[in-house]
Order: C-alpha cells, then structure tokens, then sequence
C-alpha cells in the first residue's frame, strides 16, 4: 500500500467532512444574519457579537468557535476577540450583489436532506421532484443568481448580441423559461420599460414569489408569470428574446421544450442560454467548483428530472452537449458568448 496516498485520502476525508460541517456553520450564519452584523464592525468579543444580534450567548460562542477554526474569522486569543475580515464580508455579508457567495450557504441544508431519497433512487430508479425540496433551496438558487442577474444581464450580457438592445429599447419582448423567482422577467422590465417581458415555470410557489416581486419592483403593468408549460402557449405568440437561464439542464423534456422554444422565437429573435461552467470532459471538471456542480446536479438538477421521467441531464452538461440540443431543436445559430465569473457559459442561439 502507498502510505503516502492512504494519508492524503484521510486528509481529503477529514477536510470534505469538515466542509460539510463548516457549510452548516456558513448557513447558520447567513440565516442568522450574523455575518452582517459582524460586517464592518473589527474586532468584537463574545459579549459584542451577542448584543449586536440579540441571539442566544451559547450558540453565538460555539459559531464563533467553528468559524475560527474554518478560517472564516480571524482571532486574537490575547484579546478573546473575533474580526470578519473586509474581504470575507464581502463575500458573505453581500446579498444582492454580483459576489455574494452566502446564496450557497442557504439552500445547503435542504440541498442534502434529498440524500436519502437519492439512495432509494439508486435502487429504483426516479428521484425526488422539484417541488418537494425544502423551500431553502428554491431560495437559494435566486439569491445565488439574483445579484449577477440584476448586475450583469442588461450591462453585458444583452450587449454583447448585436441588435438585441435596440430591439428591446423600442418596445420588444421577452419570455424567460424557467423563470422562478422572476429576477430575470423582472430585470428586464425595469431596463426596458416599453417592452412587455414574461416568466414561466412549473413550480407555483415561485411564480408567486415573482408576482409578488413584480408588484413590488413597480413593473406588474408590463410583467406576467404563467404555470403553464411553454408547449401549451399559444404557438402565434412569439418573442424577440427567449432566456432560459441555469435551466436547460433541469429539463423533463428537453426535446419538446427547445422545440416550443424554436417555434415561439420571431425570426431574427435570440434565445440566450445561460448554463452551468463546466468542461465537455470529466476531467476538465477537477477542481472545487466542478465537484460542487456534481454534488448539485446529484442531490438536485439531475435528480429532479429524473423524478419526472427525464433524462437527468445534470449540471455539467458541458458546451457540446448543449449545442447538440439546440441543433436537434431545429436552431442552427449556437455563439459562446464570453462571460466572467467561475459559475456560468453564455449562449446565444438562433434559427
Ligand atoms: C435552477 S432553477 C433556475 C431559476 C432561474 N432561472 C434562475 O436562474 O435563478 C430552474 C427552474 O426551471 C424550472 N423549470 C424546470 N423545467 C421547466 C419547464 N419545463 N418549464 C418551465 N420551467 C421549468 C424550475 O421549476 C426552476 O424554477
């Protein structure tokens, strides 16, 4: 035996363990909005941190303990005193911006309860359906998109498609697939006001949300939010944009939906694909973000398909695989679109 490879698998064993733990202590600290109290605020004691949150002295202790030991604060043990560096709150006391990471933390939980249903699929077959995850995980997934949806999307994205800005500025439209909580519809309502803009999505509950969310952002008049599978809209109405952001891969069907999103584009319209960053090979996906998508894709993406009778086409559904889709779709324009960040590919396809 290679004693040199049993030690850095126990090593690899103890770190994973210690992430999972560590990513309970990370969601206790966005649900308990300790991280933003901690925010710009130096060094604190015990006793600062829990009169500033008002929560239970214990508990903060023992969460300021694990966040030390993770490395997510630093500590001076002469002083007793605890500090959220400037750089980690930046990431972590963020929401609503393009660098939030805490998005991650708050669906992590919920994300693993789907384990033992997983097990049982892997007996059996299927999966657990989308709408049986805890609600934390649909949340999770807007706040980990809304901030670069809301930063990027009308700055560079739509730019970067010659003539899609002009169409939308003199009053086009747009329907995003798969739109849950509506920051995509909602994004560009507001960027767009002569434009009409809609979401769909299968799962109720976030259609609600982006109702809500449409009335409360000032663009109801110009927004609506169907539940209706997009292969049931009337096949006249068609639309200068179609997005379907971190979406396709999800897809019961994909085949019968790229098709109804073939025939509702205008010609001359783009669909614009956003997907998960990942490499057409599995061994381009070595690395930290990549094993972060397999475990998405396994306690969620692929498993939810799978629950509906889908193909459980996973995360890392890779460039490849996507332009195959949409050319079996009927569409023959397929343009990587250069983004940043670590998280997504952008598409834009056309007839
Ligand atoms: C990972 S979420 C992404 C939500 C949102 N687009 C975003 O980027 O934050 C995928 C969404 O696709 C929806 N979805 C899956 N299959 C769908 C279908 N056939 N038609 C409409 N929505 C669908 C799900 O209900 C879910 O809200």
């Amino acid at each position: 035996m290679d004693k040199a490879k049993l030690r850095a698998c126990a090593d690899r064993a103890y770190r994973d363990a210690a992430g999972a733990t560590t990513s309970g202590l990370l969601y206790l600290g966005v649900r308990t909005g300790l991280f933003n109290t901690m925010a710009d605020k130096g060094a604190m004691s015990v006793e600062d941190v829990v009169s500033a949150s008002e929560l239970n002295h214990r508990y903060v202790q023992e969460w300021l303990h694990g966040m030390v030991a993770a490395e997510y604060l630093d500590y001076d043990p002469e002083a007793n005193t605890f500090e959220l560096p400037p750089e980690h709150a930046y990431l972590f006391a963020s929401e609503d911006t393009d660098h939030y990471v805490g998005g991650i933390f708050h669906g992590m939980p919920g994300l693993l309860q789907a384990a033992p249903a997983v097990v049982e699929a892997f007996h059996h077959g299927g999966g657990l359906p989308y709408n049986e995850f805890h609600h934390e995980v649909h949340e999770s997934v807007d706040l980990m998109n809304r901030g670069i949806y809301e930063k990027r999307l009308c700055e560079d994205w739509l730019p970067a498609v010659p003539g899609l800005v002009d169409k939308l500025s003199a009053g086009g439209t747009g329907l995003d697939l798969g739109c849950g909580a509506g920051t995509v519809t909602i994004t560009l309502a507001k960027a767009f006001p002569a434009g009409s803009f809609s979401g769909v999505d299968l799962h109720p509950p976030s259609i609600a949300t982006a109702r809500a969310a449409a009335q409360v952002a000032g663009v109801a008049d110009q927004t609506m939010f169907f539940t209706d599978p997009i292969e049931t809209l009337p096949s006249d109405q068609r639309f200068d944009l179609i997005t379907a952001f971190d979406c396709v891969h999800d897809l019961a069907d994909p085949a019968a939906v790229l098709k109804s999103v073939h025939q509702r584009l205008k010609p001359g319209g783009t669909f614009l694909v956003l997907e998960i960053r990942s490499g057409d090979n599995l061994e381009d996906n070595i690395h930290p973000i990549g094993a972060m998508f397999y475990g998405f894709s396994m306690f969620h993406c692929m498993t939810q398909s799978l629950a509906q009778g889908g193909p459980g086409l996973g995360s890392c559904l890779g460039p490849a695989r996507t332009e195959a889709l949409m050319q079996e779709a009927g569409f023959t324009r397929f343009e990587p679109i250069k983004i940043r960040g670590p998280f997504n590919l952008l598409y834009a396809v056309g007839h």
